[in-house]
Formats: structure tokens, C-alpha cells, sequence
């Protein structure tokens, strides 16, 4: 991407559109668009963009994408919009599946996002721990409560206590090992510690897949410590869901089949364009009563089916699910798993080439994103963070410094986000690495 100011860009819009006097044609007009993009974009679909969780995107997800937009169906309320509520029904019974889930039981829906299925878990706990709160509120709740999570967790959960009227004080962040991974025992010292003093524990969130390492929490134990405590207990899989597409990988995974929640991001990892969150749940009724309303204008429910608008946070909605359904249709559920496979092989292959070049690797994870840091950083000749910008000054390759643990250790990230990726390319990102290092 070439370097830009906010003021150029302004200048430019103002002499090419103006106040939208001239009406234009549409192909002039995207002509322009597209040339702003192309030069000022970070380009998220190239094959050496090693960046934060934005993949490219296969044509016939943005074909389904753009068919979606066309048809403009309503999906709030089911028969406004049966057949595009079935065929999002249809994809998410499938990937309820795939995460041990029970798909005649578990509820299960598209949204904007990760920090929106967040947002729901924590509605859904709240609602099932005190079924007065949906009246009345945080009044209802006897004690204060407590979200147990990783201090590797996503930042989202901060937004979310805040939008509920818990503050991030009822955020009960947890240390993590050498691999980044939440420590249970230190996990149920707090939870003890806090009942004691009158907390009551309201939900541990696992991570799968940790925004900065990948790591994956050890979900099967936090399962059953949240059980014991009487939490609910969500997995924030927002990255690391994919590996349940694959049968090589879903072990890793093993223990979310136990989770109430999860929250897992298909445009995290799928070749498919912003945004697709998921959100699963094993307490339809809970979530009913966090959501439920019934507004008079709106046509009536049908049997045997659900209006997403009484089990959502959503109103209108639109029809998020038709490119990742698109993806599966078109590459076929082996072939998606393929593409998972090549993309954790390549990782693999990256970390073996980092190794051989004398740079170190600071992550543990079966996923494909690798956190690394070279002698010259850990000797602070140069900072992670000055390497990653020489990278992306290059404009040939992106990467980003990440800073992990409590220590904290500063390191570089590459994320392997792209089917076209290929192993070239890890060897163009090691040379550029070479070469930002200096001397
Ligand atoms: C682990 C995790 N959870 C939640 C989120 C928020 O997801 P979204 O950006 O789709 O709202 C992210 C985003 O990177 C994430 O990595």
C-alpha cells in the first residue's frame, strides 16, 4: 500500500465526486473507486499479506455476497425470507456438527461478528443465571458476578461487560502458561477466592485460538471447572473454530463439545469477505429470553421455525450466511478441509524455515499463526515493531509485532490467512525478514 494522509484522500474524493452534482455512470464511478482501493488498501487477499485474520476471498463467495445484496431478503422474520433463513439453517446445522454440538438441540446463528456472539454469550449467561434479569435488569442479580478469562483473551469481552452495564471490573483475567494457554488451577484459586469474598462466577470463557498466539485454552478441563462452579462456560472460538473442519486438527479442539457457548468467525479463516460471525448455543430458551420481543408490524411466527430478530441482537438482517454456504457448496466439505490442512502445513513449514534462519518461535499452536523473534530483538538492537514496519515498507509483504504474555515478550506474527499462499511466498517473507534486520 503506498503511504497516504487523510487530507490527500479528502482532496482527491471533493475533485473527483463533489457535492454528487453530476450524476455518473456506474462503471466511471467504480473505475475511480477501485483506483482509490488499489493504491490505499492494505491488500488482505494478497498471498503475502501474513496479516490479522482477513483471508481472501474465493469468487463465488463474493458472487453470493453480491447475489445476497441483489435479492436484498429480509431475514429478521423467517417467512419474510424461508428460503435464505433455511439456507443459513441448512450451513449451520452442518458446522454445529463439526464442533460436537448437538444440531436438533443447539441454536445457532450468523452475525456481524465475533464481538457480537460475544455479546450474546454473555447475554444468554446472564439470562440463565437470573431469569429476573431480563426485566429487570442488573437489579435482579443478588451478588456481583464474575467472567473468568484468559489475560490472552479478546478484547471484545471488555466492550461487551462495559455494553451490559457490568463494567470490565467484572472481567476476572486469569494468567497463562509458556504456551499462552489459560492456567486452570490459578483459574479455580480465583473462582474460590472470589466466592469467598461474595462473587458469584457467571461464565468462563475459553479461548481457541488466542488473537495474538492462537493458543488454544485447555477447554475439556475449563468445562468441567466451570461446571463445578455452576458457570457457564463459553469458548471464544472466533479464530480458532476452523480447526474443527478439519479431522486432523478438531482434537484440538477437544472439550468445546461442552461449551454453552461458542462463538466462532467464519471471515476469520474461510476464503469469504467480511462479516460472518457464528454464534451456537445450548440454551435456546435462554438466549429467547434475552432477545425475545414481538412487534406488532411484523408478520407472525410460522411453526417449526424461528424469526432470528427474537433471538438475535439484530433487527433487520441481512443474508450473512449464503458465502460461507457458497464455499462449502462449491469446494465441498473435504475440499474446505484441504485448504485448512495446506494452510496449518504451511505454518509448519514457516516455523521449520524460521528455525533454520535463526530466528526463534514463541508460540505453540496447531494453528496457522506464528509469533517469532530473532536475537538481534531479544538483544534490543532493533524492536519487533521496526522490523514488521521495514517488512510492510517494502510494500511486497505485511506482518505485524505482536506483544505476549506478562513478561512480555515482543515478537513478530505472521498469520497464514490465504489460499494462495504458497511456499515461495514464506521464502520471500524470510528474505525480507533477512533484510530488515540489517546487517
Ligand atoms: C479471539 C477473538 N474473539 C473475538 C474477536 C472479535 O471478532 P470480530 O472482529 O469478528 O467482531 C476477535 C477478533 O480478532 C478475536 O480474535
Amino acid at each position: 500500500m503506498q503511504t497516504v494522509d487523510a487530507a490527500t484522500l479528502r482532496e482527491k474524493l471533493t475533485g473527483i465526486f463533489g457535492a454528487f452534482s453530476d450524476p455518473r455512470p456506474s462503471l466511471n464511478i467504480f473505475g475511480d473507486v477501485a483506483g482509490l482501493m488499489r493504491n490505499w488498501t492494505v491488500h488482505a487477499t494478497h498471498p503475502r499479506c501474513f496479516g490479522l485474520f482477513n483471508p481472501s476471498v474465493l469468487p463465488v463467495a463474493a458472487a453470493a455476497d453480491a447475489l445476497a445484496a441483489t435479492f436484498n431478503p429480509q431475514l429478521a422474520v423467517w417467512s419474510m425470507a424461508p428460503a435464505a433463513n433455511e439456507i443459513e439453517r441448512h450451513v449451520l446445522r452442518f458446522l454445529t456438527a463439526r464442533l460436537g454440538l448437538d444440531p436438533d438441540t443447539t441454536m445457532a446463528n450468523f452475525c456481524t461478528g465475533g464481538a457480537e456472539a460475544n455479546l450474546s454469550a454473555v447475554l444468554g449467561a446472564l439470562s440463565r443465571a437470573f431469569p429476573r434479569w431480563a426485566e429487570e435488569g442488573l437489579s435482579a442479580l443478588p451478588s456481583p458476578v464474575g467472567i473468568y478469562l484468559s489475560a490472552e483473551s479478546h478484547d471484545s469481552l471488555t466492550k461487551v461487560a462495559r455494553m451490559v452495564g457490568l463494567g470490565r471490573g467484572v472481567l476476572r483475567y486469569v494468567p497463562v502458561d509458556e504456551s499462552f494457554r489459560m492456567d486452570p488451577d490459578t483459574l479455580l484459586k480465583r473462582i474460590r477466592r472470589d466466592r469467598a469474598r461474595g462473587r458469584h462466577p457467571l461464565m468462563v470463557v475459553g479461548t481457541a485460538g488466542t488473537t495474538g498466539a492462537g493458543a488454544i485454552d485447555p477447554l475439556a478441563t475449563l468445562a468441567d471447572l466451570a461446571a463445578g462452579a455452576g458457570a457457564w462456560f463459553h469458548v471464544d472460538a472466533a479464530y480458532g473454530g476452523i480447526a474443527a473442519l478439519s479431522d486432523r486438527l478438531s482434537p484440538t479442539l477437544a472439550g468445546i463439545e461442552g461449551a454453552d457457548s461458542v462463538t466462532w468467525d467464519a471471515h476469520k479463516t474461510l476464503p469469504i469477505p467480511m462479516g460472518a460471525g457464528m454464534f451456537f448455543c445450548r440454551h435456546p430458551e435462554a438466549i429467547h429470553r434475552a432477545f425475545s420481543v414481538r412487534s406488532s408490524y411484523a408478520p407472525g411466527s410460522v411453526r417449526d421455525t424461528v424469526d432470528p430478530y427474537t433471538t438475535t441482537a439484530q433487527w433487520s438482517r441481512r443474508f450473512i450466511g449464503l458465502k460461507v454456504f457458497a464455499v462449502f457448496a462449491e469446494l465441498g466439505a473435504a475440499g474446505v478441509a484441504d485448504q485448512v490442512d495446506r494452510q496449518a502445513h504451511l505454518a509448519d513449514l514457516l516455523r521449520n524455515l524460521l528455525e533454520e534462519h535463526g530466528f526463534r518461535v514463541v508460540n505453540d499452536t496447531p494453528l496457522p499463526v506464528v509469533c517469532f523473534t530473532h536475537p538481534r530483538i531479544a538483544a534490543g538492537e532493533i524492536t519487533a515493531h521496526a522490523v514488521a514496519k521495514a517488512v510492510r515498507a517494502t510494500g511486497e509483504a505485511w506482518i505485524s509485532p505482536v506483544r505476549l504474555g506478562a513478561e512480555p515478550i515482543e515478537a513478530l506474527r505472521a498469520c497464514i490467512t490465504s489460499h494462495r499462499t504458497e511456499e515461495r511466498d514464506l521464502r520471500a517473507l524470510l528474505d525480507l525478514l533477512g533484510r530488515s534486520l540489517g546487517p
